[in-house]
């Protein structure tokens, strides 16, 4: 067997997993009308080798409105969906997890219910483009959400926990990384509020523990999370980045999680953080509890990683898209195969399962 220190059994919330190899979410865009679907179950149900699955984000409510065909749980019509694909999931002996996301300022107005400004901490517009309707836009200017709006995006965090436990999931992780409305919050050059979600690290970090223990009411201790201190996607920055995540660490490490999921900043980042050039080793550092480290990993790096205690398991993106039993090929040493990047995302009016769905396990032997 290669990789032996991945393969070994390992307890994660109340789950036991047999190995440490988790799917990264990834958004493959496969949900038209956020409407999780049969091709998207079995997306998921070939990929149910993995120790744990972490789906791509979802919507926790019609305002997150980055990305078109993007899958949704604002509503309890997204519930049966859901429900055929963590079936598909279990039927294969898997454990799948839902990453709740709003994407905050990362938004096209005219993604937005009724055309409105999209929502963030302080009116700062984050950086990047959107493909929208008319084509690609710059995202748009947010407007600052009033201070019992945040307490209700964070319930709203809690109603798509538990419309996932209705639908079957194991668990979800917040996704508190890569610029969007949680990691807003947390960074002091997005979030310049002047109440009790602003100013010190310790009251930026409030939203992302109000969304925990939402969270954690519907699921217990099967709530994760994810963070890229190191990234500066869609625009963040922060003044004292490892000052604000040594804080945030310390915080979460009291807050019960299941995992805390540490993005390493990776080969196309943007000026990575480098204060924070190894999250995962910082993580090890300021936060006590399970740590799945993620970013680059080769079967060798991530087997070394554990082997040396610095994770406790590691979550692989882009092997999992055109290897579906990137686990076995890992345990055998069969190739890898290479994803068409073209077809990566899900594109309006051509087939779910192209460059999704048709990528094939490797022979036996
Ligand atoms: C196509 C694609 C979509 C992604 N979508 C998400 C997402 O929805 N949520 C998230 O937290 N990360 C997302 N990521 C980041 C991955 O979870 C992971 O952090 C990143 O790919 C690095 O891991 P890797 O080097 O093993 O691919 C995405 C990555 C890719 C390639």
């Amino acid at each position: 067997m290669n990789h032996p220190a991945l393969f070994t059994p390992v307890t994660l919330g109340t789950h036991q997993l047999p190995s440490r190899i988790v799917m990264a979410p990834m958004t493959r865009l496969r949900a038209p009308d956020a409407m999780p679907n049969a091709v998207m179950a079995e997306y998921y149900a070939q990929r149910a080798g993995a120790g744990l699955i972490v789906t791509e984000c979802v919507m926790i409510s019609d305002t997150s409105a980055a990305y078109m065909g993007a899958p949704g749980l604002y509503a309890d019509r997204f519930i049966d969906g859901w429900k055929g694909v963590t079936d598909a999931v279990h039927a294969r002996g898997g454990r799948i997890f839902a990453q709740l996301w709003h994407s905050g300022r990362v938004a096209h107005v005219s993604l937005m219910p009724d055309g409105q400004a999209p929502l963030a901490p302080s009116a700062i517009a984050g950086v990047g483009e959107l493909h929208t309707p008319a084509g690609k836009q710059p995202l748009s200017m947010p407007r600052e959400l009033a201070i019992e709006e945040v307490a209700g995006l964070a319930r709203a965090f809690g109603k798509a926990a538990d419309r996932a436990r209705r639908a079957g999931f194991d668990g979800v992780e917040i996704h508190g990384a890569f610029g969007y409305l949680v990691d807003q919050f947390l960074r002091d050059g997005s979030n310049q509020r002047a109440d009790a979600y602003g100013g010190p690290a310790r009251h930026r970090a409030r939203f992302l523990l109000e969304v925990v223990a939402a969270a954690q009411q519907a699921f217990g201790p099967d709530v994760g999370v994810k963070l890229s201190p190191a990234s500066r996607a869609h625009g963040m920055t922060d003044s004292r980045s490892a000052e604000t995540f040594a804080e945030v660490l310390g915080l979460l490490g009291d807050a019960d999680l299941a995992y805390l999921h540490m993005m390493e900043p990776l080969a196309g980042d943007d000026q990575p953080d480098l204060l924070l050039a190894s999250p995962s080793a910082f993580a090890r550092r300021h936060y006590v509890g399970t740590l799945i480290a993620n970013g680059g990993f080769s079967g060798e790096t991530a087997a070394h990683l554990i082997e040396q205690g610095g994770a406790d398991l590691v979550s692989f993106g882009q092997p999992f898209i055109a290897n579906p039993d990137f686990p076995a090929r890992l345990q055998t040493g069969a190739s890898l195969a290479m994803p068409d990047y073209g077809s990566v995302y899900g594109i309006p009016g051509q087939p779910l399962e192209k460059g999704y769905t048709d990528y094939l396990e490797a022979a036996a032997g």
